[in-house]
């Protein structure tokens, strides 16, 4: 089928009936998902070069979906096999649709010229290649990848070149989801942002996508912009939300010596409606794919824009995250008695939030890693997260540090599908992870089962510090005085 749209001849918006999205992962599948439900009459097609990625979303098993985030597999069911489509076939989706979101993975690039900070675009790169040699008419491509700014010109760039027969217009349009809470955000997004061209071909593109998202979206929620205020939007609001973190965190340690309550603080402040109470929660540190990239490639960006001091200003956002992690390991090793050697540390949770699987820059795998260089034995229980994902994170993580007895180290690591199972026998806990099951757990129980002191350190602030002190345990928490 040729669907050729034509933008030369075309005076008003495109109509879109047929969207391919590249890259089934945490964006693409539920960001297609939702859009498919929200628009029965458009089909949606989501590819991906993982074949076994793209076998686990046509799983006849809901619950074996690659990706878990709450009302997802709900959806999934509903739209699948009607207008969503999970494919290999990259090439026909491309063909067959006018509008092609790209949403692969954008990593911190880790070899040659801006090792370890700015964004690898490879994988784009390959979208964009892949879209001019199969296109068979004009197509509108929509950057949904969280991408530096002005990446639309070279994306403009490669496709006009390999294919000078067809009209590419480049939209962004970045993606605001937390993880976790991805189905609510995607329903019921803050605004939707798109940039586009300016001129006349360019804007009847951003109409066109505004058209899809009008579907559900009210029209004050979505915002047009210029393409590169779009990509540079995006960076932006990643490195606020971090900074807010790392600054709440920052307190949290002054709040240790000095005796204030990190919460306290947060409540007090996050009370002035001129700051808000949003992302003040202190905890052992962020994680996720998104916030230490995103921050790595604006300082990145920076740099390489001669704006030192806004880089340093930037970085030291991660910083305050590198140390807080290291700090919270730290204070495990002190209050054991300055060593964890042969000790066991019953981890609750390893994903990097609550209500999700993914485990990409997870605090956990960070303090592990302290912790395993002190020799502990780290016995590690998560709802959501495989055993197979936790050993092959810590294989990552001891190999991008240089350390290749693995095999050795692996001894140390032992993960549960039964919290009472981690957490017998321990030296200490260290809750990594706010699932919220791990408030009720069966905390008598769980004292009388441990070594004493049975410490407890809970590197989210999650659970009741004082009925757990009446039971018997040393609890410690982020932002506040021990016991
Ligand atoms: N995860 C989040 O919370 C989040 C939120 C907002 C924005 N983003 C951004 O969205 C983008 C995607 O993130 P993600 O978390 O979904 O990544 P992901 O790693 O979960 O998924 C990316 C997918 O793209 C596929 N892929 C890579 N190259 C491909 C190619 N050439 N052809 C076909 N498929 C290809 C990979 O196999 C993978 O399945 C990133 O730029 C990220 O920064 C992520």
């Amino acid at each position: 089928m040729n669907r050729d749209m034509n933008f030369k001849n075309q005076a008003k918006q495109p109509v879109i009936s047929s969207i391919c999205c590249i890259g089934a992962g945490y964006v693409g599948g539920p960001t297609m998902a939702v859009m498919a439900k929200k628009c029965p009459h458009i089909k949606v097609t989501v590819v991906d070069t993982n074949s076994k990625r793209i076998d686990e979303w046509n799983s006849d098993d809901f619950d074996k979906l690659p990706v878990y985030e709450p009302g997802l597999k709900e959806i999934v069911c509903e739209t699948r096999g009607r207008n969503l489509f999970f494919s290999t076939d990259i090439d026909s989706a491309i063909c067959n649709a006018e509008m092609i979101f790209i949403s692969v993975n954008t990593p911190t690039k880790d070899y040659g010229l801006g090792r370890g900070m700015a964004a690898d675009l490879k994988y784009i790169e390959l979208c964009a290649r892949r879209i001019a040699q199969v296109s068979n008419g004009d197509k509108i491509i929509v950057e949904k990848s969280t991408l530096p700014v002005r990446t639309a010109e070279s994306l403009k760039t490669i496709l006009e070149s390999e294919d000078a027969r067809h009209t590419f217009k480049i939209l962004s349009n970045p993606e605001f989801l937390a993880e976790g809470t991805a189905v609510n955000d995607l329903l019921e997004p803050d605004r939707v942002l798109i940039g586009g061209e300016q001129d006349e071909q360019g804007q009847a593109a951003v109409n066109a996508l505004v058209g899809i998202y009008l579907n559900w979206i009210p029209s004050e929620k979505i915002i047009t912009t210029r393409i590169w205020s779009s990509e540079l939007s995006k960076l932006t609001a990643n490195a606020f939300l971090a900074q807010r973190i790392s600054s709440v965190n920052a307190i949290s340690a002054l709040c240790e010596k000095t005796g204030a309550d990190v919460d306290e603080v947060a409540k007090a402040i996050g009370m002035d409606s001129r700051i808000g109470h949003k992302f003040l929660k202190s905890s052992v540190g962020f994680g996720g794919s998104c916030f230490q990239k995103d921050i790595l490639n604006l300082v990145y960006l920076c740099r390489h824009f001669n704006l030192p001091e806004v880089a340093d200003y930037w970085e030291s956002v991660i910083k305050i995250n590198d140390y807080q992690r290291k700090r919270f390991a730290k204070q495990i090793i002190e209050d054991l008695f300055n060593t964890v050697s042969g000790k066991k540390i019953a981890f609750l949770g390893w994903a990097f939030k609550k209500d999700t699987n993914d485990t990409r820059e997870s605090a956990a795998i960070y303090v592990a890693y302290e912790l395993l260089q002190d020799r502990a034995e780290i016995h590690v229980y998560d709802p959501k997260v495989s055993a197979q994902q936790i050993i092959g994170d810590m294989k990552n993580m001891l190999q991008q540090n240089g350390n290749q007895s693995f095999d050795e180290i692996s001894q140390l690591i032992h993960v549960y599908n039964d919290p009472c199972e981690a957490l017998d026998k321990a030296h200490a806990i260290a809750v990594l992870t706010e699932w919220d099951e791990f408030k009720t757990l069966d905390w008598e129980k769980i004292y009388r089962s441990m070594y004493k002191p049975a410490f407890i350190f809970d590197g989210r602030n999650i659970l009741d510090a004082t009925m757990l002190r009446k039971t018997g345990f040393v609890i410690k928490a982020v932002g506040k005085q021990g016991i």
